[in-house]
């Protein structure tokens, strides 16, 4: 069977049972993808003409409604047929090597009542190199996965820095909370995910830095934020955090220090369940709801965003109407893949 993309006329043998996306990312095509789950939305094409399966269900972030229109989901489509498909190929962000490794929890901290940043050593003999926004995948038992975003920027060669939000009854993120201690071993496999900070150069808009956080989707935008500020960003940058309640903000003594020393430094704090006299000190509402309050024109600005799908989807439904051109809003969507979903069905 064959795939063929359109409209770059590439062909390829496909593998009984491979996703399409695998197909392509094999042959070192870069179709846009994120969670590889089915469940972000990002790897969306057309199918122009042949038969798909959903070996694992149909999968979360494909609707009812782009599946009449011929939407697959190409992480999960495994071809029945040859099958046309119409997809962008966008260019090669990251060319660093995705490696499994063991690694230590060299320190935990709790940064808000149901997050825990944990700092990770990997082994002094082994270089991980990633891209500021990238994110890892720590190893279960049985190939299983879970992502976290690295909080660190690149250039530290210290330890990795994750912020792990507490999910009730998850498997991994309640032993963080509960059973682990300093000095446990975990394996992780990356870096992954094409969420980066766009390296400087002649096509980076003038215009500001728009940096999008909800809870912890302050992770990657950390480490975006230091790789800017520290790299010797001249834009203006502006940051919006959106969490339930202040003390959802954690680590803002440290963001404090950053505005005052980096002049082009702003930071607005959203609070969408604000409780006591929060609605009196803080903007409340939802954090997409007061960047397009604030920004009417968006044309010349770079938006990178990160945190749960509603938010971003929230975000790329109103940013076009501010004029921000589609290629030039950077998000991940921390959507979460069931370990197993039943039976197979035909698109
Ligand atoms: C690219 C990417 C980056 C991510 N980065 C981060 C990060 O930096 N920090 C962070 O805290 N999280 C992040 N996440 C989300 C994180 O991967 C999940 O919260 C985590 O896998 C949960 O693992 P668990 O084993 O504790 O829960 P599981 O045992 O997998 O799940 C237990 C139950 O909770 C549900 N569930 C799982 N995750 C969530 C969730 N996030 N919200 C609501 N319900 C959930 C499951 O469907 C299941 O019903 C990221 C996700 C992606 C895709
Ligand atoms: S990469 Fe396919 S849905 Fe997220």
């Amino acid at each position: 069977m064959r795939l063929t993309l359109i409209p770059q006329n590439r062909v390829f043998e496909l593998d009984a049972g491979q996703p399409l996306l695998d197909t392509a990312l094999a042959a070192h095509v870069n179709l846009p993808h994120s969670c590889k789950g089915g469940n972000c939305g990002s790897c969306r094409a057309r199918l122009v003409s042949g038969t798909v399966d959903y070996p694992r269900g149909i999968p979360l972030g494909l609707t009812s409604e782009e599946r009449a229109d011929g939407f697959v989901l190409l992480c999960q489509a495994v071809a029945r047929t040859d099958v046309v498909v119409e997809a962008r190929e966008i260019r090669r962000v990251t060319d660093v090597e995705i490696k499994s490794l063991p690694c230590r929890v060299a320190r935990l901290e709790q940064l808000a009542p149901d997050v825990m940043a944990v700092y990770l050593r990997l082994p002094a003999i082994e270089d991980f190199q990633f891209r500021a926004g990238q994110y890892l995948d720590v190893m279960l038992p049985g190939g299983r996965r879970r992502s976290f975003s690295i909080a660190s920027p690149p250039h530290d060669a210290g330890l990795i820095e994750l912020h792990v939000r507490r999910v009730s009854g998850g498997e991994f993120t309640e032993q963080v909370f509960s059973g682990m201690a300093e000095g446990a071993l975990l394996r992780i496999e990356g870096p992954l995910g094409q969420f980066v900070c766009r390296e400087p150069g002649p096509e980076r808009p003038p215009g500001p830095v728009i940096l999008v956080a909800g809870g912890t989707g302050f992770s990657p935008v950390k480490s975006i934020l230091r790789a800017l500020l520290e790299g010797g960003e001249k834009r203006a940058i502006h940051l919006y955090w959106g969490a339930r309640h202040e003390v959802d903000l954690y680590q803002r003594d440290w963001l404090a220090a950053r505005i005052e020393r980096f002049g082009n430094l702003s930071f607005v704090p959203v609070l969408s369940s604000p409780a006591g006299d929060e609605a009196t000190r803080y903007r409340t509402g939802f954090v997409h709801e007061a960047l397009f309050e604030d920004f009417a024109d968006l044309g010349d600005a770079e938006v990178y965003a990160a945190g749960p799908p509603a938010l971003i989807a929230a975000l790329r439904a109103g940013l076009p109407a501010r004029g921000l051109p589609a290629e030039r809003l950077y998000f991940d969507s921390f959507a979460y893949a069931p370990d197993a979903t039943p039976g197979p069905v035909q698109s």
